[in-house]
């Protein structure tokens, strides 16, 4: 196979881009090489070099003093028998020891990428889009081998890794820890970048320098949270959007998770990512095997959008599923902003007949619609319709809505439950909880243990009884809080370490099942905004509700955090009303539509109470997104300027034949006298001349100029929270 090559021991994946190296070293062990820029012909002259460190220990029965496994880069490093950084794996073995010694056993190539069981992942739709590696390592003492898979994409600078423990012993072993990958730098100095934040707040870019000792970002509130994303990367210093090494690591994962950044006495960093440890206990019982996430590393030689665009493209067409996959995604417009709790049929018609008339493409009813849910206190678990607000029922809604040529959508928050429900009275046990202790409520509710098939199996009955019942086109999957007193009452004490993840296998299943049997529903995943906004919720929900902050000049930020990782086919992205409800901001309707324009448009505020002029400005906003969506929701995204830096932001959609682009540019605070400022674009063809409108302009440039002279920007700003959009066209 010619992107996997193994020779004298030494494995060589490499495409077009770049190179990933690995080797066995002395006694088995799986050295690490390189991960980078291309090398077309790796020519031995790298390897380890043989010094002998002081209290560095030697490998098991050796008499060599120069080689260590705590110097030694490594490909899933283990603990206790030599190296005393960040292990990749600990097993608790019967006799209660934690010392496991893989070595190298046999590999295999696979062509293609094969499914990881139970759990999302990328995928290939034909062999020759990738190349797989397994390599397999045997722990003697344990009887236990594990498997490291390494998936190399053609023509993209990426690759793959999970791997997955096997137990062929003669008892039981615990895993207290399995990270997906693993992998060291050699010397170099290097900067982390995380996406952190909190609720309204989510996906902030925080970048640091990378010292000495151990930095650890991650989950362990049960879901991948708005505080710290499944994602980091790596960079050379003062590396930028287009210039320097990115490295990038994003787990296929909507759990607890971690990443852990340690850089060592000799200057080398390790970077081990995976289901978060802290509390983790699998019980793997003889012939059994656990499998991890998948990691998918980028790596970028010219800063931080050629990494993102690489995400971008795989993210959109081989890990989202499904028959929207590629689609133009619907214009929506949603009531919550606009009702809350309080509405009723009429109000709700009222709405969408508004709606109608706008352009707006989808309906969607979120939140309040079932049991007597009239606040957050009540109901959750109970997917009933409430006839005291939707008196002619949610069918004849639907039905009237659809009538009227639109397309219907329902909100669900499928794994809570509230104390006030009938499903809590009927079966509290199915609520987290630990026998003898108080239950912690958020929001005002519990959360049910989706790691009980019957549990999942009643949600899974009662969303069918209304989606087989009700034209639904649209489901908004909601998830309110995170989970304490994680503890499922079926499984013994020795499992318990297992329900966080169980609980996540349990919700993928449910997911499966209810996508596969609905195929033609477009599935978006919430979580109070983005708070599970991950690669693992994109597998089998193609879109996301991006934040609960509507305010136009947060969500800059939060748009262009989240766009590190993720495509803008899956950014929800809803114009609200002013002054905004999570800041109390007022900024225009055309700035509220600029930011919005740039991921999956829709509105979210009482479209009854337009005046004349703003539903003519809503109206050419309709027809402006749905003229160029495919090439918002599909083309090539470019970061020009970021809000975390400059009082400016600027981005922009390239077609992927260079012939036409959109601009979006916006200034936050306006500034007396304020300095000129010059954009410079980026994408285009050098040699097109393009015709380029809006903010007063009416110019034809060619590529070369746009990009490397720019354009003056912003000359007709007034007052603060300004935008303006261009648009070219290549004549
Ligand atoms: C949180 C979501 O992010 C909101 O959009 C809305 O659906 C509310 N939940 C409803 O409770």
């Amino acid at each position: 196979m010619k992107s996997i090559r193994v020779e004298n021991g030494v494995f060589h994946l490499s495409n077009q881009t770049i190179s990933y190296l690995f080797y066995i070293e002395e006694g088995g062990i799986l050295s690490h090489l390189y991960f980078g820029k291309k090398i077309a012909d790796y020519q031995e002259g790298f390897r380890f070099p043989r010094v002998d460190r002081s209290f560095a220990a030697n490998l098991p029965n050796s008499t060599e003093r120069v080689f260590s496994l705590d110097t030694v880069l490594q490909e899933f490093p283990g603990h206790g028998n030599g190296d005393f950084r960040e292990p990749a794996q600990i097993i608790r073995h019967p006799d209660g020891s934690t010392i496991s010694d893989f070595r190298y056993d046999s590999y295999e190539i696979i062509s293609g990428k094969p499914k990881l069981k139970d759990l999302p992942a990328t995928y290939v739709e034909a062999d020759a889009e990738a190349d797989t590696l397994k390599v397999t390592l045997k722990d003697e003492v344990g009887g236990l081998y594990l498997d490291l898979y390494y998936t190399i994409f053609a023509n993209q600078p990426l690759v793959s890794r999970w791997s997955e423990l096997r137990n062929g012993g003669e008892q039981t072993v615990h895993i207290q820890k399995l990270a997906s990958s693993s992998l060291d730098f050699p010397k170099r100095d290097l900067e982390l970048l995380h996406l952190c934040g909190s609720w309204s707040r989510e996906r902030t870019i925080e970048r640091e320098v990378v010292h000495h000792g151990i930095k650890k970002i991650d989950s362990k509130r049960g879901s991948s949270s708005h505080f710290e994303n499944p994602f980091v990367a790596l960079l050379s210093p003062h590396a930028t959007e287009t210039v320097g090494d990115v490295y990038g690591f994003s787990l296929v994962y909507s759990g607890n998770h971690e990443a852990i950044i340690q850089k060592d006495a000799y200057d080398q960093t390790r970077v081990v990512m995976g289901i978060n440890s802290f509390g983790f206990d699998w019980p793997l019982a003889v012939g059994e095997s656990f499998v991890t996430p998948e990691v998918v590393m980028a790596y970028s030689s010219q800063g931080l959008n050629q990494m993102s665009q690489a995400y971008h493209e795989l993210y959109r067409n081989r890990l989202v599923r499904g028959k929207f996959r590629n689609q133009e995604r619907p214009i929506l417009a949603n009531n919550w902003e606009a009702t809350f709790f309080d509405f009723d049929d009429e109000k709700i018609m009222a709405i969408a007949d508004e709606a109608k008339d706008l352009g707006v493409e989808l309906f969607v009813l979120d939140d309040g619609w079932f049991g007597h849910r009239d606040s957050d206190n009540s109901s959750l678990g109970d997917w009933v319709e409430d006839r005291r607000k939707l008196k002619h029922g949610l069918k004849t809604l639907a039905e009237a809505i659809k009538q009227n040529g639109m397309q219907f959508g329902l909100w669900f928050e499928p794994e809570m439950i509230s104390e006030d429900s009938e499903l809590f009275k009927a079966h509290p046990d199915w609520a987290f909880h630990v026998p003898g202790r108080p239950m912690s409520p958020g929001r005002g509710q519990f959360v049910l243990d989706f790691s009980r098939a019957d549990v999942r199996e009643n949600i899974f009955q009662q969303m069918k009884n209304i989606l087989d019942e009700v034209p639904i086109d649209y489901i908004k999957w909601d998830m309110n809080r995170n989970m304490t007193e994680v503890y499922s009452s079926l499984l013994t004490a020795e499992e318990q370490g297992t329900v966080a993840h169980r609980y996540m296998l349990g919700l993928y299943d449910l997911l499966e099942k209810l996508t596969q049997a609905y195929p033609d529903i477009l599935f978006e995943s919430c979580s109070g905004g983005g708070g599970r906004f991950d690669p693992g919720m994109l597998y089998y929900m193609p879109q996301v509700w991006t934040s609960d902050n509507t305010d136009a000049i947060s969500r800059l930020k939060i748009q262009y955090g989240t766009s590190l990782v993720y495509p803008i086919s899956s950014m929800g992205a809803h114009v609200a009303a002013v002054p905004n409800h999570q800041t109390g901001r007022i900024t225009s309707l055309q700035t509220r539509g600029a930011v919005a324009m740039s991921g999956v448009f829709g509105y979210e505020l009482d479209l009854t109470t337009l005046s004349p002029e703003e539903k003519a400005e809503f109206k050419e906003q309709v027809a402006f997104y749905k003229k160029h969506r495919q090439l918002i929701q599909y083309g090539e995204f470019l970061r020009l300027r970021s809000p975390f830096e400059k009082n400016q932001t600027a981005w922009m959609f390239i077609a992927p034949d260079r012939k036409e682009a959109l601009v979006f540019y916006y200034q936050t605070l306006a500034e007396a006298v304020a300095p000129f400022e010059v954009l410079q674009l980026g994408g285009l063809n050098t040699e097109y001349t393009y015709h380029v409108t809006g903010d007063g302009l009416d110019l034809a440039v060619k590529g070369d100029q746009l990009m490397n002279l720019g354009l003056y920007m912003g000359l007709n700003f007034n007052g603060d929270f300004q935008s303006s959009i261009l648009h070219l066209q290549a004549q």
